[in-house]
Order: structure tokens, then sequence, then C-alpha cells
């Protein structure tokens, strides 16, 4: 493998938030290798795992024409037939926000993901912020067991309403795109009057057709709650629509 090879890896479902990942790698890497790898480890059992979405024909068509040179797609007897008796845990990023809504989840990614860096041995990796807990998780495991790998931050793509793309925004009708996307119109605004957590705790709920699970103000590196005058800290928010959970965040300067 050449040394200077940029790895982003998915869990299929290739969205144009994908393709931005996959672009920056090519900018920046001579080589780019994707993985499409829906991981069971992180799913929880009244989660989604067996209906996630599975677009494959159509991902290898989107990784065709961004010119992608490695998909890797392997089966989870390949990725975890040698390994059941080890995980990774973290003990202080991982146990706040979506760590306390879906104890199995992080667990999960960041063992697979050490593993994929292991087997894929990248020298760059591509995350993006949509995802920040996991985005700030990864750089930590990377950073606190020396993986020879740099992990480039990648700015949220959202579509024309603002809503962050997201695989399982293929389960929204029109209309639940709509009321997702109020979120961050909602998030953006209220930032911009500088309204108070709780207020925008209020605001939120009272959107037609979202469900708050939390929205919590936080410090961008700690993940814990700000303290009173903080000028930079990022607004973390997790909803339901649909019977859809989603989740997106602000950073606020
Ligand atoms: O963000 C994702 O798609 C997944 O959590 C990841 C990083 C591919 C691990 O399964």
């Amino acid at each position: 493998m050449p040394s200077n090879l940029g790895f982003v890896p998915t869990m299929g479902a290739l969205h144009p938030g994908h393709v931005s990942l996959i672009k920056k790698s090519k900018e920046m890497c001579v080589n780019t290798c994707v993985s499409i790898f829906v991981n069971p480890l992180q799913f929880s059992e009244n989660e989604d795992f067996d209906t996630y979405p599975c677009t494959l024909k159509g991902d290898i068509k989107i990784l065709e024409q961004q010119k992608v040179d490695v998909l890797f797609l392997p089966t989870a007897d390949e990725i975890y037939k040698n390994t059941s008796s080890f995980s990774i845990r973290e003990n202080f990023l991982s146990t706040v926000l979506e760590g306390s809504s879906r104890p199995l989840f992080f667990p999960g990614v960041m063992t697979v993901v050490i593993k994929l860096l292991n087997i894929i041995s990248p020298s760059h990796t591509f995350f993006g912020k949509k995802d920040f807990q996991q985005m700030l998780l990864i750089e930590k495991m990377i950073s606190d067991f020396n993986l020879p790998v740099d992990l480039v931050r990648c700015e949220t793509l959202r579509n024309e309403q603002g809503l962050a793309y997201s695989s399982r925004n293929q389960y929204l009708s029109k209309k639940g795109c709509i009321n997702a996307s109020n979120v961050f119109k909602t998030l953006r605004l209220s930032l911009s009057k500088k309204v108070d957590e709780e207020s925008l705790k209020s605001e939120i709920k009272n959107l037609p057709g979202i469900t708050l699970d939390y929205l919590a103000f936080v410090d961008k590196k700690t993940l814990r709650p700000i303290t009173k005058n903080h000028s930079s800290f990022l607004v973390c928010v997790a909803f339901y629509v649909e019977g859809v959970r989603l989740i997106d965040n602000i950073e606020a300067n």
C-alpha cells in the first residue's frame, strides 16, 4: 500500500456527505480507500441494524464516479471471527450525549474503527463534524493508542433546507425532511440571537413533528456542560422525527 493513503470508513447508503469526505481524501492523498461495513457491534437490540439502508449497487456507482481506488467490503465474519473477547471502551468523552442514550454505540464504533485502521493502514482518515462526538473519540483513540494515522475533520454537508446529510434521512417522508430541517434552522437563528439553553430546548420541543431526545450546550473539547462565560461552544441535539432518531450540532463562536 502507498504511504499516502486516505481512508473513509462508512456503513454505505452513501450520500453527498460521504462524497464530500471522499473528495477531501482525493484532494489530500495519492490513493483513497472507502469501506462499507454495517457494523453489528454498534447497534442495540432495539435499533435499526436489520433495516439499515443498503444501497450497494448505487454506492459502487458513486465510488466509481468519484474514482475511488479501493472499496473494502468485508463480511461480519471476516471482521469479527477472531475477536469476540476484546472491545475498546473509553471512559470520559463517550459517557455523555450519544453515550448516555446509546451505551453500546461508541464501544462498537471504536472497536470496528481500530480494526479497520489496522487492516487498511491509511496515512489519513476522514470523519465528519456532523457526528462530532464520534469524530472527537476517534481522534482521542488515535492519540491515546499512538496510531500512525492523521484524522482530518470535515465540515457537515447540508441540503438546501439545512438538513445535514445522513443515511437515515432515507427513512423520512418529504414532510419529515422539512420538519427535521427546522431543527437546524432554529439552532442557527437562536444562536445568532444568543438564546439560552433552556429557551432553545423549548423552541425545539415546540417544532411540529419533532420529539426532542437531548439538547446540550457543551465544551468543544470535553463535551461537558459549559460554564456561563464560555464564548465558543457546541450545541448538540438528538431528536426523533417520524420515529427516526437524528443528531446534529452547531458551533457557537
Ligand atoms: O459513522 C459511521 O458511518 C460509522 O459509525 C463508522 C465510523 C463507519 C463505524 O462503523
